[in-house]
């Protein structure tokens, strides 16, 4: 149970993959947080992480590492489908967690998980790195103080160039492939964020021989007639560009929108105004931040980015999926 901790966060890492591999660069810019441990399904990956990294404890097994005593928070790495059963048992072992995105593969998993880390009063968050980026932090400032009016439309795209494989985790269902979770989750989050949770979901798209989404475009809602227009592939690279228009101007978040440096703000008859705000390392401290700062006071969610936003994110997610014709599970064996 989280109390709030009056030392350091001792850090373990769980899955040490491509973005393990960055996000762990950044715990130097995180203060009063240390990572100290990893865990692979494999002894030697666990080992060679640990060497390359400095970390003092390398585990050949999940389960050990989220027993372990010399950690108090765990980020969960893994494939989309691989976070449910680990949350379930860090929850109940008292660890906090950071899971990457897409939080779950289904919303019945993310469910549970939300429900075992509150029983648990454990502090928990989507790793959605977007929301931490300072470039948005002024965004939503900026639309707080009703800059650009009431907010009525998002348009955002994210697509990259992955040539199809079957192998790869973004084609094979077991990983969870398809653009909609791993980057469609962008998009949805962004408008989500901005215009809430919406009325209706309309998508259409193509599938990867695997039988995940390639790509799709989604249409998004609200009965006042505010909507969102978002564009994820995986067939090709694409701009990776955001605007956000209200009824007395708009911002474009410039490429790449989901990590940005750069926006614009134009207030309607004004001249456009450029504003940087470059983020910290590779960009991936200030969500840590959050996470330490949050452990340390004794929090259990993030304020910006709530454990209901990221359900209501996986539930558009999963509407989308569903109208493609992909139906995602949870993988039963991320423990054993
Ligand atoms: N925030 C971001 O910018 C960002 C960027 C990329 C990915 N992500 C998210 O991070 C997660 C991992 O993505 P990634 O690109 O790092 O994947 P990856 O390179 O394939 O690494 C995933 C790691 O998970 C572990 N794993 C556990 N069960 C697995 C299974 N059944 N199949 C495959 N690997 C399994 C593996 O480590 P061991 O076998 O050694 O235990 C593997 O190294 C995804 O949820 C993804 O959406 C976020």
């Amino acid at each position: 149970m989280t109390t709030g901790l009056d030392r350091e966060v001792r850090w373990g890492i769980i899955g040490p993959g491509g973005i393990a591999g960055k996000v762990i660069k950044d715990f130097p810019l995180v203060p009063n947080a240390v990572p100290v441990a990893v865990a692979s399904r494999s002894q030697q990956r666990a080992d060679a992480f640990a060497a390359e990294h400095g970390l003092l404890e390398a585990y050949g097994s999940y389960r050990e590492l989220i027993m372990s005593d010399s950690v108090d928070a765990l980020y969960i790495a893994t494939p989309h489908p691989q976070h449910r059963d680990l949350v379930l048992a860090a929850a109940e072992a008292g660890k906090a967690v950071l899971v990457e995105k897409s939080f779950a593969a289904t919303v019945d998993g993310a469910t549970l998980m939300i429900e075992a880390v509150r029983r648990h009063r454990v502090f928990a968050m989507e790793a959605m790195w977007t929301r931490f980026q300072p470039a948005i932090v002024a965004v939503r400032e900026l639309i707080d103080a009703g800059e650009i009016g009431e907010p009525r439309q998002v348009q955002a795209d994210l697509g990259v160039n992955r040539p199809y494989d079957p192998a790869d985790r973004l084609y094979d269902p077991a990983q969870g492939g398809g653009a909609t979770l791993d980057l469609g989750v962008y998009v949805v989050s962004l408008a989500h964020y901005v215009l809430g949770r919406p009325d209706s979901v309309l998508a259409t798209g193509s599938l990867a021989p695997t039988g995940v989404d390639a790509d799709a475009a989604i249409m998004l809602g609200y009965q006042d007639g505010r909507i969102a227009s978002l564009i994820t592939t995986l067939r090709h690279q694409t701009p990776g560009a955001a605007r956000i228009t209200g009824t007395a101007g708009w911002i474009d978040i410039l490429p790449r929108f989901h990590h940005p440096t750069t926006f614009v703000i134009t207030r309607t008859g004004e001249q456009p105004e450029r504003v940087e705000r470059p983020q910290t390392g590779g960009g991936y401290a200030h969500e840590l931040i959050e996470v330490t700062e949050g452990i340390r006071a004794g929090r259990t969610e993030s304020s910006i980015m709530p454990l209901d936003d990221t359900l209501a994110v996986q539930q558009t997610l999963a509407e989308v999926c569903h109208q493609l014709g992909v139906e995602h599970r949870e993988d039963d064996h991320a423990l054993s």
